[in-house]
């Protein structure tokens, strides 16, 4: 594989590594103030975070290529209030997919066709990425800030795991 391409898949690692921690900051939060709905949310969410983290390096190992393990953020442990948090998330997942168009505009330019096969499944994952934060945010909306109700929404989320999610 192109040195580049290893170089970016080994900084998306960290990027996954940090959205994992992210949401586990997130999470802690949302634990100490009581939300248990918004908690069990983010913990699915840290587990599909490491998820994604160990498939982009399970990928460059069957190439025989080995990531270059990048030291991660330091993440907050104050959130400005629970309708942040899910703002948050959904910038962030943003934020992510831009990332992940980054990589495929590489590949594309390196002419790697059997590593931008393996994107299609993160461009996929952050549509529904975005849809998922962005179903938060609306639970908000529906249930004009009452928090409460909010949670218990989020309490009904339920893990997919990444193979089951593949077909
Ligand atoms: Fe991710
Ligand atoms: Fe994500």
């Amino acid at each position: 594989m192109d040195a580049k391409l290893v170089e970016a898949i080994s900084i998306q690692i960290r990027e996954e590594y940090d959205s994992a921690f992210l949401y586990l900051a997130m999470l802690g939060w949302c634990t100490r103030k009581g939300y248990s709905g918004a908690s069990h949310w983010l913990k699915i969410q840290v587990e599909e975070e490491f998820s994604h983290a160990l498939k982009f390096y399970n990928y460059l190992s069957k190439n025989g290529e080995i990531a270059v393990i990048l030291p991660h953020k330091q993440q907050p442990t104050e959130f400005d209030g629970f309708l942040q948090i899910f703002q948050a998330t959904f910038k962030h997942e943003q934020f992510i997919t831009s990332k992940i168009n980054q990589l495929c505009k590489l590949a594309d330019e390196l002419n790697d066709k059997k590593t931008r096969q393996f994107l299609v499944w993160f461009e996929d994952e952050q549509v529904e990425e975005e849809e998922n934060a962005q179903a938060n945010l609306d639970l908000f909306k529906k249930f004009d800030n009452d928090f409460s109700k909010v949670d218990a929404e989020m309490a009904k989320r339920v893990l997919v795991s990444s193979e089951d999610k593949k077909k």
